[in-house]
């Protein structure tokens, strides 16, 4: 994995020796936890790098015709994760993009190998306290609702972090303005496939 952090100067760093394969559709899925700004930073990235954006979630609410809390209220979480499966497949079977990933869909085994295969993977990386401020105590998202978004979000980072270690990049946003998170991604991506 390379490692990028945009404070303050944002400087890519081999993590695991082996330079990861640039992904065989062209597609550069972003993962991490909820409230790092996977689908904001995914829309700016996708806009510099000219290629069309895809919220996985949106993508799975629109097939479903239900909001994902809805989903996750009325079938329950499985199923819900069974649906974003299929959505990232077909995302990344299409013509290349940028994907912004639900927070647990690169956790999900089968979800992950298909990213791994087919996309450059990017986990945007954000300490719990700095993802709690900014979901905020209103949050809807189901795994939130009625718990301490701290220590929900302590919880499923130090669940979720060696999953989302797997990815080929990591970039820190902390608290960053998302254009130097944009800026830090493309960097890294940079020296990934020679500049795409
Ligand atoms: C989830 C994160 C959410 C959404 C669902 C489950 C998770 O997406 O997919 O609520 O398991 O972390 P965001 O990461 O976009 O909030």
């Amino acid at each position: 994995m390379l490692q990028a952090h945009p404070e303050p100067a944002p400087e890519p760093t081999p993590a695991r020796g082996a330079a990861p394969r640039a992904g065989t559709r062209g597609a550069v899925v972003l993962v991490g936890l909820m409230g790092v700004g996977k689908s904001t930073v995914g829309r700016r990235l996708a806009a510099r790098l000219r290629l069309p954006f895809a919220d996985a979630d949106a993508e799975i609410e629109r097939a479903a015709g239900l909001s994902v809390s809805e989903i996750f209220e009325r079938f329950g979480e499985p199923y819900f994760r069974d649906g974003e499966r299929r959505v990232i497949a077909r995302l990344l079977d299409g013509a290349p993009k940028v994907i912004a990933t639900g927070g647990g869909a690169f956790v999900q085994e089968e979800t992950r190998a298909l990213i791994l295969r087919d996309a450059v993977s990017v986990w945007l990386d954000a300490p719990p306290e700095v993802l709690a401020e900014r979901v905020g105590r209103r949050d809807t998202r189901p795994l939130l609702r009625g718990r301490d978004p701290r220590a929900v979000l302590e919880e499923l980072s130090a669940a979720r972090a060696p999953f989302y270690a797997m990815a080929d990049l990591r970039v820190s946003s902390r608290r960053a303005p998302h254009d130097a998170t944009v800026n830090a991604i493309l960097e890294a991506l940079g020296q990934q496939v020679g500049g795409r």
